[in-house]
């Protein structure tokens, strides 16, 4: 598949136009909009999810839905204000199946992404954050350039990006969203405590 193509956007409104009209992979005839993320310039975190949600994809703004509550109840825990981060998504397009009149996420497929990674690298170059924090495989394979096996490289800082930005994986928040009961409190206080390690930044 062909990356998205096009003159470079020199603005972030410039990308949210280019994005929005993009139909490099099928994603993009299905959606209502691209969301393309929201945050201040050259913040100290850049944090990547998969793709907008249902509620995302309305909006028109990522993390508005319930694994977008989620991550906000996660960063006020830890008083660690929203807009201080800037929230993005590998995916520009929300991907679903129709289920009677429910449109129910699908995970983007690899091609997809990898048609999308050019807006995220475009993203990353026009917010100019000093690190990055994957949330999720999507999100941990579309910055690294390779698969990443999120529980086991979950939790530290990888330095392999050819701009130098180090790049910290942990879950998604929809991952402990999927959890059975049983399991949720143990995994929040790991994802907690991932997010503290992601906050410090190295060096
Ligand atoms: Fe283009 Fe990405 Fe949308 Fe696919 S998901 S159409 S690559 S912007
Ligand atoms: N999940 C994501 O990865 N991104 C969003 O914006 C919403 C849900």
């Amino acid at each position: 598949p062909m990356p998205a193509e096009g003159a470079v956007p020199r603005s972030l409104d410039d990308l949210r136009l280019a994005a929005n009209a993009c139909r490099a992979c099928p994603i993009g005839a299905l959606a209502t909009q691209a969301v393309c993320g929201e945050g201040p310039p050259q913040p100290a975190h850049m944090l990547v999810g998969e793709q907008p949600g249902d509620l995302e994809d309305l909006e028109g703004r990522p993390f508005v839905g319930p694994a977008g509550q989620l991550l906000d109840q996660a960063m006020a825990h830890l008083g660690w204000p929203r807009d201080a981060v800037y929230l993005a998504n590998a995916v520009k397009h929300f991907k679903y199946e129709l289920r009677g009149k429910r449109r129910i996420h699908k995970t983007a497929a690899q091609r997809e992404a990898e048609a999308c990674a050019g807006w995220l690298a475009h993203e990353i170059a026009l917010v100019r954050p000093r690190a990055l924090v994957a949330l999720g495989a999507t999100a941990a394979r579309a910055l690294l350039g390779r698969a990443v096996a999120v529980q086991s490289e979950r939790g530290t800082w990888l330095r392999e990006r050819s701009d130098g930005l180090p790049v910290f994986v942990t879950l998604h928040p929809s991952a402990l969203l999927r959890l059975p009961d049983d399991q949720r409190a143990d995994a929040w206080a790991r994802w907690l405590a991932d997010l503290v390690l992601a906050r410090q930044r190295p060096e």
